[in-house]
């Protein structure tokens, strides 16, 4: 069976993955780029980018794994865009621009479908309204027997934990205080019992956290 993983998901010390007030020219509303500037200086992270260089050390070791092995993405609707409610604006395509970095299908999981959006480079967006465990099923089947992965953002990887549904979790905690936003661990008491855990403090400051199903 195909494995289910996050990976990458920044948390401040205060348990915050992303912060208050989420717009279009703030993605990660008042949090701004504070949870990933861990990330923004590897070769991953360039790459990605289109640009050339980069770090290539820890946290670039970890920040690469995102990509292996994974046939599909399912992501909350908040990850895609700021948008709340019906949809008003139906040009917006995501944050990403014409060839998002997915390069696989899509499920991002709302209350109000739209029809898919076939991108650049592989990727394709579904809108779902489903359950965990159903759009983990749909994923599957278009994943190709590759693994899933839960892009976030953290309410979407919080009602899939409770779900019991996640393999392997990599958290990255940045020492920083949001004070606000959203919170990854609310309602998961005990999480660790379930997965056998480890921890890397990289130079950059940052904590590398993988929870793995035993
Ligand atoms: N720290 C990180 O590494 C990281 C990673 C990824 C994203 N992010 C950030 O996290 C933020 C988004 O996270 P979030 O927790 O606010 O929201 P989210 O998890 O992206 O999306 C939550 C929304 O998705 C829809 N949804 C979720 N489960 C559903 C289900 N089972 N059925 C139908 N609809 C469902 C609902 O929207 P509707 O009811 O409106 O349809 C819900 O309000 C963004 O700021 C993003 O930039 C951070």
């Amino acid at each position: 069976m195909s494995r289910v993983r996050v990976h990458n998901l920044s948390v401040s010390l205060d348990g915050f993955a992303t912060g208050e007030g989420q717009s279009m020219e703030a993605p990660f509303g008042h949090a701004g780029g504070r949870l990933h500037e861990w990330l923004f200086p590897t070769r991953t992270f360039r790459a990605m980018q289109g640009e050339p260089g980069g770090e290539t050390g820890a946290d670039d070791a970890f920040a690469a794994r995102h990509e292996a092995g994974i046939g599909a993405e399912i992501m909350g609707r908040n990850k895609f865009g700021p948008q709340r409610g019906p949809w008003t604006d139906h040009e917006w395509k995501g944050w990403w621009g014409p060839n998002p970095p997915f390069h696989t299908p899509v499920f991002v999981l709302t209350h109000y479908p739209r029809p898919s959006l076939e991108m650049e480079g592989g990727t394709t967006f579904h809108f779902v309204n489903a359950s965990p465990h159903e759009a983990l099923r749909l994923a599957r089947e278009a994943a190709g027997g590759l693994d899933i992965r839960i892009g976030g953002g953290p309410t979407t990887v919080r009602r899939f934990l409770e779900a019991d549904l996640i393999d392997h979790l990599h958290v990255v905690l940045v020492p920083i205080v949001l004070g606000r936003g959203v919170r990854l661990w609310d309602g998961l008491e005990g999480l660790e019992k379930r997965f056998h855990v480890e921890s890397v403090t990289t130079p950059s400051g940052v904590t590398h956290l993988t929870f793995t199903r035993p």
